[in-house]
């Protein structure tokens, strides 16, 4: 059976952690690897139906996305997860429930003055003007991880460059199914 593991990306509302995983996930379906992507926004309206984003629920939030992906590596998937997880200590009981050999985490950074400018779905807009509590980055903590596996930008990056960057952890990990096949 293929060796499962997760990528856990993590970073601010509209840094591109959901394109990121799009785009990840066929370059390692291609390389042989059975991928899931748990995304923040798809999680809680199934998952996570009902919670908030005072801490409690964004840590169960968490909670639940690390409690999937450890039970698909459990069984051989590559998993890449695309939620804000902006507590350190939600991701550090993430990667020991997964289990730090097969964890990957990465830090999609992007600067709050350009995810301003982007405003994809305008929620800084409402959250800066004070009609959106609580809300990461602008009135609710982001802590960004200290030793990050890989650290991609956004704002300088093309997704493409981001998407190597995770490549090449992945390939050096001893991941790739393709690659230990090409090593029998
Ligand atoms: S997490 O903190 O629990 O990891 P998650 O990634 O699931 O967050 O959800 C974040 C998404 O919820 C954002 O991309 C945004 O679309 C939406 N959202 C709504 N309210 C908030 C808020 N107060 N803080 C952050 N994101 C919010």
């Amino acid at each position: 059976m293929n060796q499962g593991f997760t990528v856990w990306l993590t970073g601010l509302s509209g840094a591109g952690k959901s394109t990121i995983a799009e785009r990840l996930a066929p370059e390692l379906a291609a390389r042989g690897c059975s991928v899931e992507v748990l995304d923040g926004d798809e999680v809680r309206t199934h998952l996570s139906k009902g919670l908030g984003f005072s801490r409690d629920d964004r840590d169960i939030n968490i909670a639940r996305i690390s409690f999937v992906a450890s039970l698909l590596v459990k069984h051989g998937a590559a998993v890449i997860t695309a939620a804000i997880s902006p507590y350190t200590q939600a991701r550090a009981e993430a990667r020991g429930r997964i289990g730090s050999a097969r964890f990957v985490e990465v830090f999609v950074r992007c600067s709050l003055d350009e995810l301003v400018r982007r405003d994809v779905k305008g929620l800084y807009k409402k959250a800066m003007a004070g009609e959106l509590q609580h809300f990461t980055g602008v009135s609710d903590p982001y802590e960004a991880p200290e030793n990050p596996d890989v650290t991609v930008d956004s704002e300088i990056e093309s997704v493409e460059e981001s998407v190597g960057k995770i490549l090449v952890e992945i390939k050096r990990r001893g991941f790739l199914p393709s690659e230990i096949k090409a090593a029998l």
